[in-house]
């Protein structure tokens, strides 16, 4: 049923659609810009939002096809949600006890984020559900999250290889807190146990093995659910993630509160930004000025990572917005030398490793990523997908078990292929800045599941970048 396409009330994301970019060589970045909403955020906002009590509204929504997913799920468990218009959405909230069942499956296109999240939060409610997603989703592991929520006391089918459709039979005031050390470090896995521990009896406490993003906590507070946070937060209150060292942090959440109703402002996602950060600091000539980004320390590793490398990024009117903090990201073209990265900073930048190598193909010397097996199983496998189309383009890049080495030097042209991954496609789109001889990108159709207006707003910007749909 859903093969072409799924519905919004608002919106037709179209499925079918081929879609292929063709980079011709060179450029620069220059101007100004606001990237899109962030992600993360975005996915949240609904999910706090409609298990409030009152009327959210939220500002800076991401409009693209993962969002949407989460936002036509609560509609499908009957949470009446207005918009988006212009990022903007009011959100009726039914409160932590008012989600009803929906009547068919809950599709979750090629959200992770959704599936994940969703799967805790329906374990315990007073009715079943089935999580479906496209064939990427279906083939990632679930088991990172249905094997905690089993020891809850939740039922979940997944195939026999651990994947999506997941069939819950939610166990309303059945479940039970749990003391969870995660083996990975995944903010998805620690959000999914919290949405879980809001419906269990006891103190649920999650203890990630490193900092992951904590925006799932930081908007449990501002909707005023009672989330306890000790380990990594140190000085002045100012989560320490990314410091060497900084232990691990436990998050702690009961059936105890409720969220009221409040206002989200979500600032631009610093994935979509890293793009354009990597443009710039390889493109001679570039400076770029990107506002308004969110910059949490649990997001900020691709900064840290390409100032190691030499990039020259300020970080300028940095301020807090709705509990999130937001600045403006100056980025002026600068050679760029190899390091090794630092592992710590692995999970802090999670997402952004495609562009990374990017960055490291056209740093001088060897750039070395370890400990970063996650991105395995994440849309594609990114550590293949992106050492296959670097060799293609003639970069020395050899992928290795749970990273990659890349020898800097010069990229060329030719024709790579995203897998339907959404930050790959994104990612040889930016490489064509560097590169000798003009790039072609197939299956980019998935780049509208986080940043539908990349191909403008890169054009805009000074990339030479025309897109064919078939
Ligand atoms: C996300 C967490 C990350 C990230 C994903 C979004 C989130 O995944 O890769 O794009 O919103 O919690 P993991 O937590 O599995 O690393």
């Amino acid at each position: 049923m859903h093969g072409n396409a799924f519905l919004t009330s608002s919106i037709i994301i179209n499925m079918s659609k081929s879609i292929t970019f063709y980079v011709q060589p060179g450029g620069k970045l220059q101007g100004e810009a606001r990237v899109p909403g962030d992600k993360s955020m975005s996915h949240r906002s609904i999910m706090l939002g409609s298990l409030a009590t009152g009327v959210t509204h939220v500002k800076g929504f991401l409009e693209a096809e993962d969002a949407l997913a989460t936002l036509q799920a609560f509609r499908d468990m009957g949470v009446e949600i207005e918009g988006p218009v212009n990022g903007e959405l009011t959100i009726h909230g039914v409160g932590k006890h008012g989600l009803k069942a929906p009547k068919n499956d809950l599709y979750l296109g090629n959200s992770g984020t959704s599936m994940r999240l969703l799967s805790g939060l329906l374990a315990g409610q007073a009715f079943n559900s089935v999580l479906t997603g496209d064939k990427s989703l279906s083939g990632r592991p679930m088991k990172r999250v249905t094997d905690p929520l089993a020891m809850m006391g939740a039922d979940i089918k997944t195939t026999e290889k651990g994947t999506a459709p997941l069939h819950i039979t939610g166990k309303a005031g059945q479940l039970t807190a749990i003391d969870y050390a995660m083996p990975i470090a995944s903010a998805q896995v620690k959000s999914c146990l919290l949405l879980a521990g809001m419906y269990a009896q006891g103190v649920t406490t999650v203890t990630e093995p490193a900092p992951t993003r904590d925006h799932t906590e930081r908007m449990l507070t501002g909707f005023s659910y009672p989330v306890k946070q000790e380990g990594s937060i140190a000085k002045d209150g100012v989560y320490a993630a990314g410091l060497p060292g900084a232990g691990a942090a436990k998050v702690s959440i009961s059936a105890e509160g409720s969220l009221t109703a409040t206002d989200i402002d979500v600032p631009s996602d610093i994935s979509s930004a890293a793009f354009f950060l990597v443009g710039a600091s390889i493109a001679p000539g570039s400076d770029l000025l990107l506002k308004h980004v969110g910059v949490n320390p649990t997001r900020t590793g691709i900064i840290d990572i390409l100032r190691l490398m030499g990039a020259n990024i300020e970080v300028l009117n940095e301020r807090t917005v709705g509990g999130e903090p937001v600045a403006d990201l100056h980025v002026v073209y600068s050679p760029l030398k190899g390091i090794d990265i630092p592992e710590h900073l692995v999970p802090l930048a999670i997402d952004e490793f495609p562009v990374l190598f990017v960055a490291a193909a056209c740093a001088e010397g060897q750039t070395r990523l370890t400990g970063a097996e996650e991105l395995r199983v994440k849309e594609s496998d990114r550590i293949q997908v992106m050492a296959d189309g670097l060799q293609i383009l003639g970069v020395d890049a050899q992928s290795t078990e749970d990273g990659m080495i890349i020898q800097g030097g010069a990229i060329g042209g030719g024709e790579v292929i995203s897998h339907g991954d959404h930050r790959i496609a994104m990612s040889f789109s930016i490489a064509g800045l560097r590169a000798t001889a003009p790039i072609t990108i197939h299956d980019c159709e998935n780049v509208n599941t986080s940043f539908p207006e990349f191909r403008d707003l890169a054009k805009r910007l000074g990339l030479d970048l025309v897109c064919r749909e078939d």
